[in-house]
């Protein structure tokens, strides 16, 4: 074991500071002695009081007490946890001023990790409602003596331990509305301390509940549990082990749903991957489909593809897509969509994008086009591969600004196309979390 590192001792008592920005995690900043201090719950503009919470070399961290100046942007956080639950960061701050916030971060980015700037700043797309969005979700499951309760919900900010939340305002009501229901329900299972995690997915209108046990029900606890089914709307799936493992209490959900613009339904499993908020899947999907400007001619190359969420919608458009996805569960679930939905103009590959692709039997193919939706770590190996391709427009979606601006650095300054355009989606309302899309071009 390594030398114990001592936490530097925080001073005591209440300080006052003026915020100057938002750092990109949703934290006021402030500069205390020409320190850099991100100050959780304070808004660009406030004065506010504070006191430490942690103090490290580079930058301090605190928690605001009281708000003696308030932005115009400040509102009042729907969550009685507000501040407490890890689920959301950004409730105090108007829903508008959050989106204006996440275009700051991802042009900052940008400009700060890739050297470039979008030629124009799209409209930022936008959901109904900022609440009630979350369809997948993952939640914690503890017993705590000390309350005599089972708890069920996100974790609190910073720790291990979970919200105590009676109802989750971002979780799609369904599921938002059923916490303190699911917590009586483990709370009276023989299993109620061996059942560490609920996995959420729900696809238009069904709702599947993926139960983590370490130990098997006993016969009560299934009895309890198809009670509970049959009451409240939802089916349980338990997992006693990886994801394999997964496998329905009783009856299995048909869990499919539509991208009606495109005429496309799209069946999955609960553990697979699909984007959290519909509403805006659906509409970033048409926003791709766009910038893509398909022609009823182009090939067009789908990496990072999933089950077919943007593969599908292409097909329907242009002569043949190919779709590359890292899960072969995905690809399996992928073809068949394709064959469900009567589209035979498209591929599937399942392929490591991280790994060597020297061998692939899809690169030795011309495309004209590619959309690319990788996970946080971004597609920086397999961009060498566009230009290669010929592949004239690229479309880039993105769970994280950091490795868009990295990787739009090198397909701007490395292999020759232009950053044409670049815009937010509103895929995590209340939440740091920054979905982007951007478009490249090349002659
Ligand atoms: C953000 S999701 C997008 C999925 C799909 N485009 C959609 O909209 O539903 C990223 C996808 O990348 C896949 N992935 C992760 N690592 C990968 C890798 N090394 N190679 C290929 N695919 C990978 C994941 O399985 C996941 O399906």
């Amino acid at each position: 074991m390594g030398p114990r590192r001592r936490r530097k001792r925080v001073p005591e008592g209440e300080f006052q500071v003026s915020i100057g920005g938002l750092s990109h995690d949703g934290r006021g900043v402030a500069h205390v002695d020409g320190k850099t201090t991100f100050v959780h719950g304070a808004l660009p503009g406030e004065t506010v009081t504070f006191r430490y919470l942690q103090r490290r070399r580079s930058h301090d961290e605190g928690q605001v007490v009281t708000v003696l100046k308030a932005s115009n942007n400040r509102v009042e956080p729907r969550c009685a946890q507000y501040g407490i639950c890890g689920g959301c960061g950004l409730q105090h701050l108007a829903p508008e001023a959050q989106i204006a916030a996440k275009q700051t971060v991802l042009l900052d980015n940008l400009r700060e990790l890739g050297g470039v700037a979008p030629l124009e700043v799209l409209p930022a797309l936008v959901g109904e409602s900022p609440w009630g969005y979350r369809r997948k979700a993952r939640l914690g499951v503890k017993e705590v003596l000390r309350k005599g309760r089972v708890l069920v919900g996100f974790r609190e900010r910073g720790s291990s331990f979970i919200a105590d939340v009676d109802r989750c305002h971002v979780l799609h009501p369904r599921v938002g509305n059923l916490l303190p229901a699911l917590s009586d329900l483990i709370g009276g299972l023989s299993i109620r301390r061996r059942l560490p995690q609920i996995e959420v997915a729900m696809d238009d209108v069904q709702c599947a509940l993926v139960l983590r046990i370490l130990d098997p029900l006993s016969g009560e606890d299934e009895r309890l549990l198809k009670d509970f089914q049959r009451a409240n709307d939802v089916v349980f799936y338990l997992q006693p082990g990886g994801p394999e493992t997964i496998r329905p209490l009783d009856t299995a959900l048909d869990l499919r749903y539509c991208l009606p613009t495109h005429n496309v339904a799209l069946r999955f499993l609960p553990s697979d991957f699909t984007q959290v908020n519909s509403d805006i899947n659906r509409q970033m999907v048409d926003r791709a489909i766009g910038l893509l400007d398909l022609q009823e001619d182009d090939r067009v190359l789908d990496l990072f593809c999933g089950i077919g969420n943007f593969t599908l919608p292409i097909a329907r458009v242009c002569a043949r897509v190919t779709g590359v996805e890292g899960d072969a569960g995905l690809v399996a679930r992928a073809r068949r969509n394709a064959a469900d939905n009567a589209l035979a103009n498209l591929c599937f590959y399942t392929a490591d994008l991280y790994g060597e692709l020297d061998a692939e039997p899809w690169l030795g193919v011309e495309y004209d086009k590619a959309l690319l939706d990788p996970p946080r770590s971004g597609a920086l190996q397999v961009l060498p591969r566009l230009p290669a391709c010929g592949i004239r427009r690229i479309v880039y979606v993105s769970c994280n600004p950091g490795t868009l601006a990295r990787d739009a650095g090198e397909l701007v300054n490395r292999h020759g196309y232009r950053l044409h355009s670049a815009g937010v989606m509103d895929m995590f309302p209340h939440t740091a979390h920054v979905e982007s899309i951007a478009l490249f071009e090349r002659d």
